[in-house]
């Protein structure tokens, strides 16, 4: 929901077409992109106990979490040393106990993924069960975000995102928990979502409802270039947060100036998150790329967990209020990719208010170029 008032999309043009419907693209953005860039898995507090599991994909990446013994949460590929089954499934993922068997021939690993048995051959002489642990990947965690990088980082996470750390200890995301999740399939490119929720220049005429509550022109960028952007919007007068109704669901998140009360901020953390705290809650946006023209989107609210802990504690207006608006902004981005599909488009000129869709683009359009 990003505009700008610092600074100027000067001229930039729109992407060209063959970056929002080539399926050659799409394969060319896996190798330059998703394999160098952290990507978001999910929060701390999702990995359940007791399994202490969480299975997840990342395209052709089978993967799962485990918080090992040690407590530690680390990251590993979904197959089994032997002959390659999957280890954890959607069945077993909740139940399997503190061990990681197989349940193909029962080999059984820890969950620091060392092979721990593997009937019939731990004693033979040219089996090493050293050579047979799991294979990981790179896992870090950032405030209770748990973040994988499937190829070898050149940062590591935390210096990633050091221009949020600030933003992370004021509004205390460490401590946050899931409160509400809805999930959306939208029939567009991903990069769609990312231009349209960095800009507010659509809001007055696709969203009366938020236009009200952060009128588009109280934006601002206090982040304008690079992986990380975006920055504050001021709420109106009459409004307290972002709901239907304009008013909290919880009360302010502790710690929070008074300045910070009174605005909502909008990152895009490339390239696959938003994050957007709220004076009373943190909404999220995770964005997983499935087709060149299909995007899941999985929507997250995080609230303190003394707010979920209040027998009255209600999050519909805020739940109702941002399910609306990302309806509508699916709606848009998905006539986008409609249009766009013509074998005759040709990228417009971007207004002043989207120079962070420009900001968007030059990185993308770096990071593909770099990479070649
Ligand atoms: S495939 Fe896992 S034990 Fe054989
Ligand atoms: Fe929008």
């Amino acid at each position: 929901m990003k505009n700008s008032s610092n600074r100027s999309a000067n001229g930039d043009l729109a992407l060209p077409r063959n970056y929002i419907v080539s399926p050659a693209n799409f394969e060319l953005e896996t190798e330059h992109i998703f394999n160098r860039h952290w990507q978001y898995v999910c929060r701390t507090s999702e990995i359940m106990e007791p399994s202490g599991l969480y299975r997840f994909e990342l395209l052709n990446n089978q993967l799962f979490l485990a918080r090992g013994e040690d407590g530690e949460i680390r990251a590993f590929r979904n197959f089994c040393r032997h002959r390659g089954s999957e280890l954890v499934t959607s069945e077993n993922c909740q139940t399997m106990g503190s061990r990681i068997q197989c349940p193909y021939h029962a080999w059984t690993y820890d969950r620091c993924g060392a092979l721990l048995s593997a009937p019939n051959m731990m004693d033979m002489d040219s089996f090493s069960s050293d050579q047979w642990g799991l294979k990981s990947v790179h896992c870090e965690v950032w405030h209770g975000f748990v973040f994988v990088h499937v190829g070898e980082p050149s940062e590591s996470l935390t210096e990633f995102l050091a221009p949020l750390e600030p933003h992370a200890v004021d509004w205390n995301f460490e401590s946050l928990l899931v409160g509400v999740e809805i999930v959306y399939d939208v029939q567009a490119n991903w990069k769609l979502i990312f231009q349209n929720y960095s800009e507010c220049y659509h809001c007055p005429s696709v969203h009366p409802a938020l236009n009200r509550l952060t009128p588009y022109k109280g934006a601002s960028n206090d982040i304008a270039a690079g992986p990380i952007l975006g920055g504050p919007m001021m709420l109106s007068d009459d409004c307290q947060t972002m709901s239907s109704d304009g008013r909290r669901v919880a009360n302010c998140l502790p710690g929070l100036s008074e300045e910070q009360q009174r605005m909502v901020a909008y990152y895009t953390l490339f390239p696959g998150l938003f994050i957007s705290p709220h004076p009373d809650y943190v909404l999220l946006h995770r964005l997983e790329r499935k087709t060149v023209e299909q995007t899941q989107v999985v929507c997250q609210l995080l609230f303190h967990p003394e707010a979920m802990a209040e027998p009255e504690f209600d999050p519909a207006a805020a739940v109702e209020f941002w399910d609306l608006t990302n309806r509508q902004d699916w709606r848009v981005c998905e006539l986008a990719q409609r249009g766009i599909k013509d074998a005759g488009y040709e990228p417009g000129p971007y207004a002043d208010l989207e120079s962070v869709v420009a900001a968007f683009d030059r990185y993308y359009r770096e990071q593909m170029d770099t990479a070649c």
